[in-house]
């Protein structure tokens, strides 16, 4: 089935469909104005009542007991906050998950539909995938490294699969098109990307070596992803346009 972007006269959803309704629909909001007063503010006041009381989202636990290697690292982290390392890296990890099943549903689309205006190479999404998978492992060794519970949702976590349940929902929707899915990727990879970068200035600055070089690694594999989501995400807009890339 043919998904691209086409004119077609099924969608009446504007205005301009019928001058005559719409201006009689203009007509009856005129002539029942709101049967309270006030503006947004009372709105805002409410909302500001809510964010005084409301508690956090979360917290991190408490590290159980720590081994060896934990403790070492831990060590060198007195007078820091490594819970707030260990909130980042929670939320890295269930955004990495959440990355590599973006990408099976990319994968399919692209080998069931096909329509696409951007030549998207499927072995190179296949590695895109292999890749998130990877890094969620890799995510996962620097919490323990911290003798933190990889499998904790912490506040962070809770909070970006919450952002990014948009982006699921338009991947696994069967009614986009492979360039609608390139766009819900390509919210993805920037805060991908802008979460490794904040990582590797976190975890450099915590004095974590070995750990901001692990990182620094993912991170090459990660602008490769955006770079390439980004070409393909512009070829398909221009290629359906009927013009040209230069
Ligand atoms: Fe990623
Ligand atoms: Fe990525």
């Amino acid at each position: 089935m043919e998904k691209s972007v086409e004119m077609s006269t099924k969608n009446r959803t504007g205005i301009g469909m019928s001058p005559a309704d719409s201006q009689r629909m203009i007509d009856a909001a005129q002539a029942v104005p709101p049967s309270s007063s006030g503006d947004e503010s009372a709105l805002a006041a409410l909302d500001s009542a809510y964010i005084r009381e409301s508690e956090p989202i979360g917290s991190v636990p408490a590290p159980g007991t720590l081994k060896g290697m934990a403790q070492t690292t831990l060590q060198k982290l007195t007078g820091k906050h490594p819970e707030v390392l260990i909130d980042k890296l929670g939320e890295r990890l269930a955004f990495e998950r959440t990355g590599t099943r973006l990408y099976d549903y990319l994968i399919n689309k692209c080998e069931t539909a096909a329509e696409s205006g951007a030549q998207v190479s499927v072995d190179t999404l296949k590695r895109f995938r292999r890749e998130e998978a990877e890094h969620f492992k890799l995510v996962a060794k620097a919490l323990e490294s911290l003798g933190a519970d990889p499998t904790t949702q912490t506040p962070g976590a809770d909070v970006s699969a919450v952002a990014s349940s948009g982006v699921l929902q338009i991947l696994s929707d069967p009614r986009t098109s492979v360039d609608q899915s390139l766009e819900a990727i390509l919210t993805a990879e920037l805060v991908d990307h802008a979460g490794w970068e904040m990582l590797i200035r976190l975890a450099g600055e915590m004095g974590l070596d070995e750990m901001t070089a692990d990182f620094r690694a993912a991170l090459a594999e990660e602008d490769d992803h955006l770079r390439q989501v980004r070409h393909w995400h512009e070829q398909s807009a221009l290629t359906h346009a009927g013009v040209s890339m230069t």
